[in-house]
């Protein structure tokens, strides 16, 4: 059962007074007691979490996408029936799975005898995960809580390149399932490690760009939430991958993302938000390293995996950096070539865009996705330079940000770049 841990006020046990954040950090103990004696785990946590449970309990009255567990006595076999493992993430496991008769009654958007992807998802444990879930899902209005449970479950992601969620199953008190269309094709990470060196052509690669522009478009634009984790592991194809067919690129893993109060326009496309450090080493964006993240983050990580489709490696010798401050000397002194040999000119022009240190002047998605590059078939606007006016400006405000390194969970030693691909990186995230 879940206590109540909501106590907000100072209270005296034998004489002694215990305040709510004495009274929590006994709660995490006993949680973590409770735990190693009984071998499954408890859902902790203080008012953030009982706030969390009532949201769901709320959405789940109005929208079918929701299935709590905790009452009924039934388990997540009754809904699906798992035949094997897809894959494992940092954040859980995903099998392939086919719906029962049970589960299509309660959403009749799933089909029987279908696949899809089940994920299975550890409810938060740990202080840090259920700053990170409450800073996210309790930080807006249950309707838009709603709104982008409803968007991100819509045939419309499909078609926009985001892998539809479309049911979450809440087993109180310790985990969380989610149904996902499954993708048949690879991720774009074991693609390209079986790729290795062969070369690919640019109208390919400027259609994959496109398509993962167009995700992250969609998840901040349509359902309002930054992704904050973009790499090739976390886009795959809906497809197998076979020659003469235009492949299909999706964006999956909703395991990092931040919800925010209103959908982003262009005026807001690139505010930056205090959500502290989050994502993989590699991957992160430079205003992430100082605590701040936005939907520009978003195109910094579109930006590299550009970088690796076209010039299969990082940029900033990224991929020869063990360890966070070898990471983060890169990110900070590197620079992006302005040409090469190998790549036209219009596709080099959108990857120094895109990798802009500067978040400011960072191209948008929508400056993106008009970029000559992506459009060589019809006229398209080409996108601002940044004035040295605005240089200055920018440069003023990023001197004023602190930057202050993680606490390293994982030694990054040395491998070749495709190889280091095939690994997962760890992934972390510090509150701030
Ligand atoms: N919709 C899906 N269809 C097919 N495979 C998937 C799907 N979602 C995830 N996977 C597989 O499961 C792995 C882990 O999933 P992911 O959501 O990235 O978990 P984590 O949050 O732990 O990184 C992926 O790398 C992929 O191989
Ligand atoms: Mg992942």
């Amino acid at each position: 059962m879940l206590a109540d841990y909501s106590r907000e006020r100072s209270f005296t046990i034998g004489g002694t007074t215990i305040n709510p954040s004495t009274w929590r950090r006994w709660h995490l103990r006993i949680g973590g007691c409770c735990r190693w004696f009984c071998g499954s785990p408890v859902w902790p946590g203080g008012p953030e979490t009982v706030e969390l449970r009532r949201r769901y309990a709320e959405i789940e009255a109005t929208y079918e996408g929701i299935i709590t567990l905790e009452a009924n006595g039934r388990g997540i076999d009754d809904y699906f029936t798992k035949s094997h493992v897809l894959g494992e993430g940092g954040f859980g496991t995903v099998w392939q799975a086919t719906p029962t008769k049970r589960a299509v009654k309660a959403l009749p958007a799933l089909r029987m005898g279908q696949g899809y992807a089940l994920k299975r998802v550890r409810l938060p444990l740990r202080d840090a995960e259920i700053e990170m879930i409450s800073k996210s899902l309790l930080g807006v209005s249950t309707g838009r809580m709603l709104q982008f449970l409803k968007v991100i479950a819509s045939p419309e992601a499909t078609e926009e390149h985001v892998t539809r969620n479309l049911l979450r199953i809440l087993e109180i008190p310790h985990t969380m399932h989610i149904a996902m269309e499954l993708l048949e094709g690879p991720t774009l990470r074991d693609w390209l490690v079986q790729l290795e060196n062969k070369p690919l052509p640019e109208t390919l690669a400027s259609e994959l760009a496109k398509q993962m522009l167009k995700a992250v478009h969609f998840l901040h634009r349509s359902a309002g939430a930054l992704h904050r984790d973009v790499k090739p592991q976390n886009f795959g194809f809906a497809r197998p991958v076979v020659q003469d067919q235009p492949p299909t690129l999706q964006l999956f893993d909703m395991g990092m993302v931040h919800v925010l109060p209103e959908p982003v326009v262009e005026a807001s496309a690139r505010e930056l938000y205090a959500l502290g450090m989050g994502g993989t080493m590699h991957w992160i964006p430079p205003e992430t390293w100082a605590g701040r993240s936005g939907a520009c983050s978003d195109l910094w990580g579109v930006g590299l995996v550009v970088h690796v489709l076209l010039l299969r490696q990082l940029p900033f010798g990224l991929q020869h950096c063990e360890g966070r401050v070898a990471v983060w000397d890169a990110i900070r002194t590197g620079a992006v070539a302005s040409s090469n040999a190998n790549v036209s000119k219009e596709a080099m022009y959108i990857l120094g865009q895109l990798l802009e240190k500067e978040p400011l002047l960072r191209a948008t998605s929508s400056e993106a996705l008009q970029c000559e590059w992506l459009n060589r078939s019809r006229a398209s606007s080409d996108l601002r330079t940044p004035t040295p006016g605005a240089r200055k400006t920018v440069a003023k405000a990023v001197q004023q940000r602190k930057v202050q390194l993680p606490v390293e969970t994982e030694r990054w030693e040395e491998r070749s770049f495709w190889q280091s691909l095939m690994l997962q990186t760890s992934q972390w995230s510090k509150p701030d």
